[in-house]
């Protein structure tokens, strides 16, 4: 049985169809990526699986995670399921961090609320958690507030609140776009390395396929709320079947030149 298994997911608001029929199934450890143009549904399929579609939304379909079905609970129900088995880390870490809270106390409050920790306990986990996503200075670190980071330190930290719990799926949803590009590609090797290291499942998105071998094994491409293809990310990326990943992939390519 797989970690996640999502078919037939169709998302609409009123009578526009977002996503359309899309079916997938990530394994324990397995590391997925998305891309798609903009528009394509990407970041709303992932917010239906952890519940977090808008309220306008008419979610069908199934997604089931650990042998449950997903759809249909309430938001109460899922809310031990996200950040304690399912985790997110979102394009821009303001937005899931508080300007007001030292980034320690933030990293540790999940592991306070989720595994009961102590206070030292979790202060203790919050500097490894910080070291291990190479944050210099750990013990400085946990004392800061988010607007004293760089955003690539932020970003860091938003990844080291997701995986406090050690969830058994990450999604990353664009998690290195407002990074530039070299620091993008430091903070996704260590995100790679990180997921491998607790066989965390990752279900990645992007709409830059550059990114992609970095930290996916397998890829789907997304195209007006379908999947219009899927494989290994490594021989989709050498020779793409469906012409539409052939131009993502050539306007990638133009893009590096
Ligand atoms: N709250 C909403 N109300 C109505 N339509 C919405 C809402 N949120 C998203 N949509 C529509 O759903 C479609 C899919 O959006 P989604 O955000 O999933 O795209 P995406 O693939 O993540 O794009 P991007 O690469 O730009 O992030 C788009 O056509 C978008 O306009
Ligand atoms: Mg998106």
């Amino acid at each position: 049985m797989s970690l996640l298994t999502v078919t037939d997911l169709t998302v609409a608001f009123g009578d526009q169809v977002v996503v359309d029929h899309v079916s997938f199934a990530i394994d324990t450890g397995e590391r997925i990526a998305i891309i798609g143009e903009s528009g394509s549904g990407k970041t709303i399929t992932a917010l239906s699986i952890i519940g977090l579609a808008p309220d306008t939304a008419t979610v069908t379909g199934s997604i089931v995670f650990e042998g449950t079905e997903l759809i249909g609970r309430t938001d109460r129900q899922l809310s031990k399921t996200r950040g304690e088995d399912i985790a997110m880390v979102f394009q821009n870490p303001l937005t899931s961090l508080n300007p007001l809270m030292r980034v320690g106390k933030q990293i540790a409050e999940p592991l306070r609320r989720h595994h009961g920790m102590s206070r030292s306990a979790a202060r203790t986990a919050a500097i490894e958690l910080c070291q291990r996503v190479g944050l210099p200075e750990p013990e400085r670190i946990v004392r800061s507030y988010p607007h004293q980071m760089s955003g690539g330190q932020r970003q860091r930290v938003g990844m080291a609140m997701a995986l406090a719990c050690r969830p058994a799926l990450l999604i990353a949803d664009e998690p290195t776009t407002a990074l530039d590009v070299t620091v993008q590609a430091e903070v996704l090797t260590v995100l790679a390395d990180l997921v491998q290291q607790e066989s965390t499942a990752l279900l990645f998105i992007t709409h830059d396929v550059a990114l992609v071998p970095i930290v996916a094994d397998r890829l789907l491409v997304m195209r007006q709320g379908r999947v219009v293809e899927s494989g290994s990310a490594a021989d989709l990326i050498a020779s793409p079947t469906h012409e539409y990943t052939t131009s993502l992939l050539a306007a990638a390519r133009k893009t590096a030149l």
